[in-house]
């Protein structure tokens, strides 16, 4: 087995999860790119500089499927350094959030079972497995997002209450995990060009968006995978528990 650190992202067939694997690979880590979507997460594989990368297809909603899929991952790549839990959903209805009021008991559980209950399963599979064989410097990075921060302009009641769990279920992890040795902290992404963002916002309206940005600009996924990239070096192992705005100043504290 190589010796060069793995990273488990999920949520890696597109978007987000697809910059970071790019952009850790590119930093010599070894990927195990996980999505829903096995055939898009195939082809962000394929197109990764370097060797030893994987792909999976696993729903991290499914306890069965993280389970199974962390087995089959550790026994053939061997343990996993750090997890990025990148997967989400935001459902929108032609491009709309739903009012509380007209939000179906559906939508609020399916948001909450990959958002929060994804991230619950794959941070436990990775704390369970690195009980049984630690490695060094263990890392995991949750991803909660600027909406749970501010009550959200565009996205759902759901969105913004399964994105607000995320920035307690981070601390809670950093606390229990820290005599392992083990860092926990999580992204609150900004505004970021990717197709989530897009369901929400017609062609044309990024100017407008930008203008409420003091950056400027619409977030990229590199914007996020170069923070991530530090969070889960060694150099950061002094840093747990915290919530890293990347948001172009979009909402400072
Ligand atoms: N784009 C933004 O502006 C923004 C802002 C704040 C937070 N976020 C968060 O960043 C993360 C990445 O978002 P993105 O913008 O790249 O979204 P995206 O929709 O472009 O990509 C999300 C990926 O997650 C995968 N996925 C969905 N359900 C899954 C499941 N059950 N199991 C496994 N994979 C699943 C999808 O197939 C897709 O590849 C999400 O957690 C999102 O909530 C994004």
């Amino acid at each position: 087995m190589s010796s060069r650190r793995l990273v488990l992202v999920t949520g890696a067939g597109q978007g987000i999860g697809a910059g970071v694997a790019a952009h850790l690979a590119k930093q010599g880590y070894r990927i195990a790119a996980a999505d829903l979507n096995a055939d898009k997460c195939a082809d962000v594989v394929a197109a990764l500089p370097g060797d030893g990368h994987s792909h999976w297809r696993m729903d991290v909603s499914s306890e069965r499927e993280v389970d199974d899929t962390f087995a089959a991952l550790e026994a053939q790549q061997g343990p996993v350094d750090a997890l990025v839990c990148a997967a989400g959903i935001l459902i929108l209805h032609d491009g709309e959030r739903r009012l509380i009021a007209d939000t179906s008991l559906d939508e609020w559980e399916l948001t909450h079972a990959v958002n929060t209950r994804g991230t619950f399963l794959c941070t436990r599979a990775y704390v369970r497995a690195r009980r049984e064989r630690p490695v060094e410097h263990g890392r995991i990075v949750t991803f909660s997002s600027c909406a749970a921060q501010l009550g959200g302009y565009r996205s759902s009641s759901a969105y913004i209450s399964s994105k607000a769990a995320i920035l307690g279920y981070t601390k809670a992890l950093a606390r229990e995990s820290a005599a392992q040795g083990i860092t926990v902290n999580g992204i609150a992404p900004g505004l970021i060009d990717t197709a989530m963002l897009r369901l929400s916002m017609q062609a044309g309206q990024e100017q407008a968006a930008a203008a409420n940005i003091p950056l400027g600009r619409l977030g990229q996924p590199d914007d996020i995978a170069a923070a991530i990239g530090f969070l889960i070096s060694p150099e950061a192992s002094y840093i747990t528990g915290t919530m890293t705005d990347v948001n172009g100043g979009y909402r400072m504290q």
